[in-house]
């Protein structure tokens, strides 16, 4: 049988990576096969385009360049990593997907949204999630989390007024209720994993 792909979105310090890698823990320790992954990334090549698109060196690359970047990257890991893992049976947990690319690229940089979702078809090869937990936290509230902007990232950098605009996406995502589970992280990281474990279980996901 199919595995199930379950993605992680959320802004910059809403905790998805330390959700990802506790969660990972959890399946460990009860012995539940699964496969983490993340975006821009998962694959050698995909983790070569993760670095050239997110060194702030490069300073001169286009939003259209960016989001051909990260497709590209999704397509290397689609293919390779994804795809296999859920033939094998196995749940794929992913930090970041194709949400991302909506919500950073089209809502974020104000590329059309029609080209992002159209370079998004090619990659995906009809991969979509079977759920997706947003963890909501305001861009104020993260940045505060994380300690501030990481300079070296090109992304972090981009200012103000885009991260208003990458949330404003993800409220939208919050509205698709079918297939997304929305979690306010702001108890504790044992609290927001233990919401996460049971949405899982409850979909019969994991035991
Ligand atoms: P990362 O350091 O992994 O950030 P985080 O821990 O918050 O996930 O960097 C990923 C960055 O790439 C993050 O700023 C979001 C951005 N991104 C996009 O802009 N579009 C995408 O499609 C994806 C997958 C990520």
């Amino acid at each position: 049988m199919r595995g199930k792909f379950v993605t992680f979105e959320g802004t910059e310090g809403s905790g998805k990576s330390t959700q990802v890698r506790l969660l990972a823990k959890y399946l460990d320790d009860t012995n539940q096969p699964y496969l983490k992954t993340r975006e821009p990334g998962g694959d050698d090549i995909a983790e070569k385009i993760r670095t050239l698109v997110l060194s702030a060196e490069n300073d001169t690359m286009t939003f259209e360049t960016e989001a051909l970047l990260y497709a590209a990257a999704r397509a290397q890991h689609v293919k390779h990593i994804i795809l296999p893992a859920l033939a094998e049976g196995k749940i794929v947990i992913c930090d970041r997907y194709v949400d991302s690319s909506i919500s950073y690229q089209a809502y974020g940089r104000e590329l059309s949204l029609d080209f992002v979702k159209n370079i998004n078809e090619y990659a995906l090869k009809n991969c979509a999630p079977d759920l997706t937990i947003l963890l909501d936290l305001s861009p104020e509230d993260a940045f505060k989390r994380k300690g501030g902007v990481d300079k070296n990232d090109r992304i972090e950098t981009s200012g103000d007024a885009f991260y208003k605009r990458v949330d404003d996406a993800f409220r939208n995502l919050r509205l698709e209720t079918d297939r997304v589970v929305t979690i306010e992280p702001y108890g504790s990281r044992k609290h927001t994993l233990d919401q996460i474990i049971k949405v899982l279980r409850d979909k019969d996901y994991i035991k």
